[in-house]
């Protein structure tokens, strides 16, 4: 990956959502295709976000983090980064998991396409810190270790413990041989959270849930416009103060 700079980007409700601007988007990213590579960090697996690719103006990426930083793959080969599986596995029983879980009524499983060997999903709507800590507790005892990450006020996901979206771009970033301070993210919602903790510089689209809102710091910049047109102005932001 001969580029100098890194765009990582969420795709629902960051890249998606108002189609003029994406549209205002790709043509930037035509523009600049030489300098940035592109990369989709999603919660969907492989085969959906690249249907999205197929579908929309969404432009073609060079990798594609899907189910919320358990897989990399690269675009359009597929061909899966399987270092990342191995480095992730350690301590993972997704099997396990999902046994001790299903003793939780108030836990609704997400459906089958939306489960894999390194992604347990549920829905639970409104759900405080409180009881997060009590599903994390729970989950830790089942002799697997694992994180969780709560966005949008309903989806739960059951990571192994060393899998974010941020762990999972970090290791790409460094694969490519790409430092941190020439690398954006972009995200709208809590499973974007862990990109913004690497040191990479963040775009926070105007349309973020509060998880996003609230956080701060000098490698944070807030865009004021939605989706896409955030993303923009979050780039433009960044290669002028960066
Ligand atoms: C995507 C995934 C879903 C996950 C959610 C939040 O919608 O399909 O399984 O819970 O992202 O990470
Ligand atoms: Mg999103």
């Amino acid at each position: 990956m001969a580029k100098r700079n890194l765009l990582i980007s969420d795709v629902d409700g960051t890249m998606l959502g108002d189609d003029n601007a994406l549209e205002r988007f790709a043509e930037w990213h035509e523009a600049h295709r030489q300098p940035f590579g592109l990369v989709y960090a999603s919660g969907r697996f492989f085969d959906s976000v690249v249907e999205s690719v197929l579908t929309s103006v969404l432009p073609e990426p060079n990798a594609i983090i899907g189910g919320v930083g358990t897989d990399i793959q690269l675009y359009p080969s597929g061909e899966v980064m399987e270092a990342w599986h191995e480095k992730i596995s350690r301590n993972w029983d997704a099997a396990k998991l999902r046994e001790v879980l299903s003793q939780h009524p108030e836990l609704e499983l997400q459906p089958e396409e939306f489960q894999s060997p390194f992604k347990v999903s549920y829905y639970l709507t409104d759900a405080d810190p409180a009881d997060l800590q009590a599903l994390w507790k729970r989950a830790n005892e089942a002799s697997t270790e694992a994180t969780i990450v709560y966005s949008s006020k309903r989806d739960l996901d059951f990571l192994p413990a060393a899998a974010n979206k941020g762990t999972a771009a970090a290791f790409l970033a460094s694969q490519w041989g790409i430092p941190p301070g020439s690398v954006m993210v972009c995200g709208d919602s809590g499973n974007d959270k862990a990109l913004f903790e690497q040191g990479f510089l963040g775009i926070v689209v105007g349309n973020a849930h509060a998880e996003l809102k609230k956080l701060r710091g000098p490698r944070i910049y807030h865009a004021h416009e939605p989706f896409a047109a955030g993303v923009l102005e979050g780039v433009r932001h960044w290669i002028q103060h960066a």
